[in-house]
């Protein structure tokens, strides 16, 4: 087991690779505690945590809402949770996120920790200290920063996660090596077959790097005020095609790191053969690397992104693999990319 430590300004978050979750007891600093988890969580693993009371939350982003987060204050009440009681989430990002914003707010906050239930969850959701829900259609507008304290990364929890919600955490993999590690992006690319056979020491590497690469950036830039930003890459296109062609999050972020593969190359910061190695990384993961849909409606759906100035927007660029740069970019220079 790896421990890695995320220095918040609200606390630190020690995050736990490689620890099996049934050892979860170990780590909750008192007896009152809730479990916060949704549908599926519960009916694969609600056992293991029988002791304690649990809160089911429903599936699906029109789950992350005011109103769930309503319910499960209103729960807590009724539970009787003090100031020193604790909220162990067990699930996805989607419960991680709801449960760290319940707990955070609660009697003005009260302490919670993390079991990891996917890939997604693990090398991005958990880390970093960002939660909340969704509002009137528009994700992830009301939140806090707040870490939980701790975050457990089972690699065996994974294994009854459908290939689908696999994928959507394989694509944040590939970005973070490619922000960040180009070592790392070649073991990927030597061991895409056994990571998408879930071998447990692959994913226990994969999830570690993508952990070290994101607490880091996230330790010197907690508030997204820079060099956050960098972790970015991919998600201002993928964003506009995860709304318009209705596609997975992880999905998206695949064309999206494409589209910025491809813009760096026209750009002079990337080399052409460094771009068709990352969409055949993308492809031998099983991620999309081409768009069937309205590429139009994408252009249309960026130009109403919150980032835009006119008709730049801020965008992260690859100036090799292993190393991004943000640059204004127009709209329409992204048009002239074939996909
Ligand atoms: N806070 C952040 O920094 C951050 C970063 C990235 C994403 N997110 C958020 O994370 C959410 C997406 O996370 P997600 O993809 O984990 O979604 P999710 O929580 O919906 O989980 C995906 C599916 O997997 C199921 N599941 C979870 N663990 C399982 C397990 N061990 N075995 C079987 N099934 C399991 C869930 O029930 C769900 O159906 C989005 O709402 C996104 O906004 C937050
Ligand atoms: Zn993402």
């Amino acid at each position: 087991m790896k421990t890695l430590t995320i220095h918040g300004t609200q606390g630190d978050s020690q995050i736990l690779i490689g620890e099996s979750f049934r050892n979860f007891k170990k780590y909750l600093p008192t007896e009152q505690v809730v479990v916060i988890t949704d549908t599926n969580v519960n009916r694969l693993y609600g056992k293991y945590f029988a002791d304690y009371p649990i809160i089911e939350i429903g599936l699906g982003e029109k789950s992350k809402t005011l109103a769930t987060i309503s319910d499960i204050i209103g729960r807590m009440l009724e539970l009787k949770i003090d100031r020193k009681g604790f909220v162990l989430a067990v699930g996805g990002g989607i419960v991680t996120d709801v449960a760290g914003f319940a707990a955070s707010i609660y009697q003005r906050g009260i302490a919670f920790g993390f079991i990891s239930g996917t890939l997604l969850s693990q090398v991005d959701a958990s880390v970093g200290g960002k939660n909340g829900v969704n509002f009137e259609g528009f994700k992830n507008m009301v939140g806090t920063f707040n870490q939980p304290r701790f975050v457990i990364c089972d690699p065996l929890i994974l294994n009854t996660l459908q290939p689908q919600q696999l994928n959507c955490g394989f694509a944040e993999i590939v970005k973070h090596t490619l922000i960040a590690d180009r070592q790392m992006f070649e073991y990927l690319e030597n061991n895409a077959a056994r990571a998408l056979a879930r071998e447990p020491e692959v994913i226990e590497a994969l999830v570690e790097n993508s952990v070290n690469i994101k607490s880091a950036i996230v330790n010197r830039d907690e508030k997204e005020h820079g060099e956050r930003r960098k972790l970015n890459l991919g998600h201002t296109y993928g964003h506009a095609a995860e709304k318009v062609l209705g596609v997975s999050h992880g999905e998206a972020v695949s064309l999206g790191l494409v589209v910025a593969a491809r813009l760096s190359v026209k750009r002079g910061l990337l080399s052409q053969p460094d771009a068709d190695r990352i969409v055949r990384l993308l492809q031998s993961l099983n991620l999309p690397t081409v768009i069937t849909g309205d590429k139009q409606a994408i252009y249309n759906a960026l130009e109403l992104d919150k980032k835009r100035e006119g008709t730049q927007i801020n965008f992260v660029l690859m100036r090799g693999i292993g190393d991004v740069v943000i640059e204004k970019i127009d709209i329409n220079e992204l048009k002239q990319i074939e996909l």
